[in-house]
């Protein structure tokens, strides 16, 4: 066999993979790909060129031409498939090699990886990876976690393939263990949520503006240029242009009702119920996609209660639209609050101590929920690391009290159309909550009181008490 001269080794050469490591392979490493995929593997060494670029599917030898430590990164589906490759490679991998997890793995799953890898001193670290094929060919958003040391093994070539922000590199080390995950997970919580708002806003552009396609995607395009810009408001303007193949027809409106899911929204929904922090719009956008699968359901109800709402005459569409536009960013800045808060708090349950800025930092590019407001948000955090609540911060202050009333009355309008804004409203329904100082749950304490004798506290004077009702 020839002397070990690859650099970094990528297991599973699917669309992600495949243009991780031809972006690997433009920066000038080394770079070897695995697969069992004949054709894949075929595929790839095409498509190498001039680059030091080869694909393989044999394990042994893959693992034999990687200069050692090894750094061997798997794009692999979730769960039984990455521990299969990690059982695979213990056959042939030393001690003191990087295995590297790219997927979209559950934060328990990488724990308890991470424990049973150092036990055979080999490096493990569990790693984000947003910004579906394109990002991944051309410059990601890189979230590391687990082993300190083993990520400086690595650093290198992440920072160089990762996307860039004014010279930044947009990776950086998140924290121990499963930290690195744990951020992705919140990262596609915060995207769910952010694509359940511009699905509500569309359809109220669409059902009471009564607007073209055309038109709709102008508009987003405009606000692209403006406060809202971000990757998912760009694409959205390019989507609504798009025509289907075979006719003049929008393709938007031939796609089906019914968003699937892979798990990592409502895996943040889960986590965040356990760690006691609220992101109800993160859940509304979950739930969202659950009732949109339910289409039988859907169309049953829609016959027992037709749609007989009342028209409102009079509409000025500028104004909607220019509410809308404040709408969506204020519930963008709520949404962000709500990951944020929830990664304050796994933080401390879990000691990672993430770096609140890093992350705004790191998330400004390559990633899908790439925005100009995170800029703002890490300049938040910047002044306050220890701020618990976006939402508190002087950099959003003017912001909110300037758009609130423009997502009251959308909220309004929405209702008389029977128009279902879930997320929306819950994105309002928890700023007005978190800004409310005497909320009526005093009451729920009385009742539990009442029923179960679970005790409450008072206003007047410390202790806890119990009433016989
Ligand atoms: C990313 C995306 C990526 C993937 C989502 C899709 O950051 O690049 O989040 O990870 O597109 O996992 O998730 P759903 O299938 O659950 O919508």
């Amino acid at each position: 066999m020839n002397q070990p001269d690859y650099d970094f080794g990528m297991i599973g050469l699917g669309v992600m993979g495949r243009n991780f490591l031809l972006n690997v392979a433009d920066h000038n490493y080394a770079a070897l790909g695995l697969d069992l995929d004949e054709e894949k593997v075929a595929a790839l060494n095409q498509e190498a060129g001039d680059r030091t670029l080869r694909g393989t599917t044999s394990m042994e030898e893959f693992v034999g031409q990687l200069k050692k430590p090894r750094k061997i990164m798997m794009l692999v589906p979730a769960g039984k498939p990455v521990d299969a490759v990690i059982q695979q490679l213990l056959n042939f991998v030393d001690e003191g090699d990087l295995i590297i997890d790219g997927g979209n793995s559950h934060f328990n799953d990488t724990n308890r990886r991470s424990v049973e890898l150092a036990e055979k001193n080999i490096h493990f670290i569990g790693v984000g990876v947003s910004g579906g094929a394109e990002g991944a060919r051309r410059g990601p958003s890189i979230m590391p976690g687990g082993d300190g040391e083993a990520y400086k093994i690595v650093a290198p070539i992440l920072e160089a393939v990762s996307a860039k922000v004014d010279g930044d590199p947009c990776v950086d080390y998140m924290g121990k263990t499963s930290a690195g995950h744990y951020v992705k997970m919140v990262h596609n919580g915060i995207e769910y949520g952010m694509m359940q708002l511009i699905a509500e806003v569309y359809d109220i552009l669409k059902r009471i503006v009564k607007l073209p396609n055309d038109q709709i995607s102008e508009i987003f395009s405009s606000w692209n240029q403006r406060e809202l810009s971000s990757f998912l408001i760009e694409i959205t303007a390019e989507i609504f242009s798009k025509k289907d193949d075979d006719d003049t027809s929008s393709l938007i409106d031939k796609i089906l009702d019914k968003a699937k899911q892979k798990g990592t929204g409502k895996w943040t929904s889960q986590s965040a119920m356990d760690l006691g922090i609220p992101i109800p719009t993160i859940d509304a956008a979950v739930s969202m996609r659950g009732i949109s699968s339910q289409k039988v359901n859907r169309l049953r109800a829609a016959e027992t209660f037709p749609d007989e709402h009342f028209e409102l005459a009079g509409i000025d569409t500028n104004v909607l639209v220019d509410q809308l536009q404040d709408s969506l960013y204020l519930a963008f800045i709520v949404t962000y609050a709500q990951g944020f808060s929830q990664l304050s708090e796994a933080s401390l349950e879990f000691d990672y101590e993430l770096d609140m800025e890093r992350i705004a930092k790191i998330w400004r590019g390559g990633c899908i929920i790439r925005a100009d407001l995170l800029e703002d948000i890490r300049k938040a955090f910047d002044e306050d690391p220890q701020i618990p609540n976006l939402l508190l911060s002087n950099v959003f202050k003017t912001e909110i009290q300037r758009t609130q009333n423009s997502l009251r009355n959308i909220l309004k309008l929405a209702l008389d159309y029977n128009i279902p804004t879930l997320a929306l409203s819950s994105a309002l329904n928890y700023f007005d909550a978190m800004r409310t100082g005497r909320l009526p749950l005093n009451l729920v304490q009385a009742q539990r009181d009442y029923f179960g004798s679970h005790t409450y506290e008072r206003i007047d004077k410390g202790g806890t008490f119990h009433t016989d009702w």
